[in-house]
């Protein structure tokens, strides 16, 4: 009996740590990865252009980060830790320009670069999307269409 009641606790709290929460965890949001990190580049999304730093409930893990190289190949970052999240941990010197793209769950493309205007040198979005941005960057990466220049992929 006593065993029973023990491995139901531990499915209990095998299924807490992989539920949704793992992810809506305040990490960092807004910070750049790299200062800390060693991976190849990461950033946060979030849903407005002027966030703070560490503001976990204005970031979004319904979207994802993905590059459209000029090859027309695309890179996707993982999540990392902390709601919104996202790293890349392979080579960078495959990667040469690409678009940056934020896409929601069904795939689609909300919000986009200049075309081609990103490179391996920017692979730690953070860096320039600060809150007020940095580098020409408006602001923080979001999840509307910023530059306008989705109009005609997201045509109703
Ligand atoms: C101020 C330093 C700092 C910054 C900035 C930071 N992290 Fe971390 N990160 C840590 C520390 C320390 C740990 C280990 C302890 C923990 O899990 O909180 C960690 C753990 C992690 C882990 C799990 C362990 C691993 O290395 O895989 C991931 C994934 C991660 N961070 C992703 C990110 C991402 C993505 C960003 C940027 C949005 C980021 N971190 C920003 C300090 C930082
Ligand atoms: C060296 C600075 C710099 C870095 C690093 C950088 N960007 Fe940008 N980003 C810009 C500038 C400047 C613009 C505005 C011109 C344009 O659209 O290309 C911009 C615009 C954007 C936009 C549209 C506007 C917005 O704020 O949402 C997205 C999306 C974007 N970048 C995503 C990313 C992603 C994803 C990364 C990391 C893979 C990244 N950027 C890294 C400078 C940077």
């Amino acid at each position: 009996m006593k065993k029973e009641l023990f491995l139901g606790f531990a499915l209990a709290l095998l299924f807490v740590g992989c539920g949704d929460d793992e992810f809506s965890a305040r990490h960092n949001q807004g910070k750049n990865c790299l200062e800390c990190h060693s991976f190849t580049g990461g950033g946060t999304i979030f849903k407005h252009l002027h966030t703070a730093n560490y503001d976990e409930k204005d970031a979004s893990s319904k979207h994802k980060i993905q590059l459209l190289l000029s090859s027309g190949n695309i890179i996707t970052y993982d999540k990392g830790n902390g709601y919104g999240n996202f790293k890349y941990q392979g080579d960078k010197n495959t990667i040469g320009n690409f678009t940056a793209q934020i896409v929601d769950n069904n795939g689609t493309v909300v919000n986009q670069s200049r075309t081609d205007s990103h490179n391996s040198d920017r692979l730690a979005c953070n860096r320039c999307h600060t809150q007020e941005g940095l580098h020409g960057a408006p602001g923080r990466i979001v999840i509307f269409d910023v530059n306008q220049n989705l109009a005609t992929a997201i045509q109703q």
